[in-house]
């Protein structure tokens, strides 16, 4: 919840129900939505001390995401906003990840440069306002999210493994192994490969090595995740170079991870950027991201009708 662009709170529910299968099955995803949705919304308004009669607008996210989802929080928030006659305000996913940017201090000003990282997508945004943006380099396969958890569930990590194998790159040699870096044309992103080529690598040692993935874990997480930062950043510095921005943030679930955080540090003071990194809760999935979004459109006035349907593939 929002306040004149004060995050009240910010109540999320876990699903959990995702990690025995490896992955996120869409149709549990929707079940667990439609279970935790009243629930959630109810603590907030508690937890606020804010009536429903006190609320000005009801924010959702139309899209992109898995259809289900998006179906239970869109059809809830139009029965919210009829039941109060609130104005209802459509939220972009993506949009709102960059926004988070705007919850705390220090806040970038326009225009900006940010690299959304997340298990969908992976995008190099030209921000020049609130509500102005352009995608300016993006994946053409695979999210870098994605990769992380791909290539951890190939280590036998738990899902999502994106998180577990940050944790074990702390303690490796990033140097250890060598996987390739692929580079697509303009910005352009490519991850699809580094599955591939690490899949091929494992059954080579372990031919060789029955215990090599157990013995050399840290060595291999290391290894994978600064090949994927370096993929990122190779594009970030040349979007940075090709529109004269210096100032850079990051966004989504990815820029949670510690080997990408620390590397942006450091080329913010060898490059003399301005980096902005939300603080963890607002990098991943987030209830005050989408209330932020809100808020701007709400200022601008910018709502839209009750026979609204969600946008699976929505676009910035
Ligand atoms: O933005 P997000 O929470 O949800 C989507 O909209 O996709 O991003 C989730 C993705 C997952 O792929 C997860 O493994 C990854 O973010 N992630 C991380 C870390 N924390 C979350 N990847 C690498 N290192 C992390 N610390
Ligand atoms: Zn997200």
């Amino acid at each position: 919840m929002i306040s004149d662009g004060k995050v009240l709170n910010n109540i999320i529910a876990t699903q959990s129900v995702h990690e025995k299968y490896g992955g996120v099955v869409p149709e549990l995803a929707s079940r667990a939505h439609q279970q935790h949705v009243v629930p959630v919304v109810h603590e907030a308004l508690t937890d606020s001390g804010i009536s429903k009669g006190e609320l000005s607008a009801v924010a959702f996210t139309r899209g992109p995401g898995l259809m289900g989802s998006l179906l239970v929080g869109g059809s809830f928030a139009k029965s919210f906003a009829f039941a109060l006659d609130l104005p209802l305000i459509e939220v972009n996913h993506m949009e709102a990840h960059i926004l988070a940017h705007f919850i705390e201090d220090p806040k970038p000003s326009f225009p900006f440069i940010c690299l959304t990282v997340s298990g969908g997508h992976t995008q190099l945004v030209l921000v020049r306002d609130y509500l102005d943006m352009e995608v300016i380099g993006e994946t053409l396969d695979d999210a870098v999210g994605e990769a992380f958890d791909k290539t951890a569930k190939l280590l036998g990590l738990p899902y999502p493994g994106g998180p577990h194998l940050d944790k074990l790159a702390a303690t490796g040699n990033p140097g250890a192994f060598v996987f390739p870096i692929t580079s697509m044309r303009g910005l352009n992103y490519s991850f699809s490969g580094i599955k591939t080529a690490v899949l091929y690598f494992l059954r080579d040692r372990v031919q060789g090595d029955p215990g090599f993935i157990e013995k050399r874990l840290p060595d291999i997480c290391a290894s994978i995740q600064y090949t994927l930062i370096k993929m990122l950043l190779l594009k970030l510095m040349k979007a940075s170079t090709t529109y004269g921005i210096d100032q850079i943030a990051i966004a989504g679930g990815v820029s949670a991870n510690q080997g990408l955080r620390k590397a942006l540090a450091g080329l913010s003071e060898k490059l003399g950027w301005q980096v902005f990194i939300p603080r963890l809760e607002y990098c991943t999935d987030n209830a005050a991201m989408i209330a932020m979004a809100g808020h701007f459109k709400y200022q601008k006035g910018i709502f839209c009708d009750l026979d609204v349907s969600p946008s699976a593939k929505m676009k910035i």
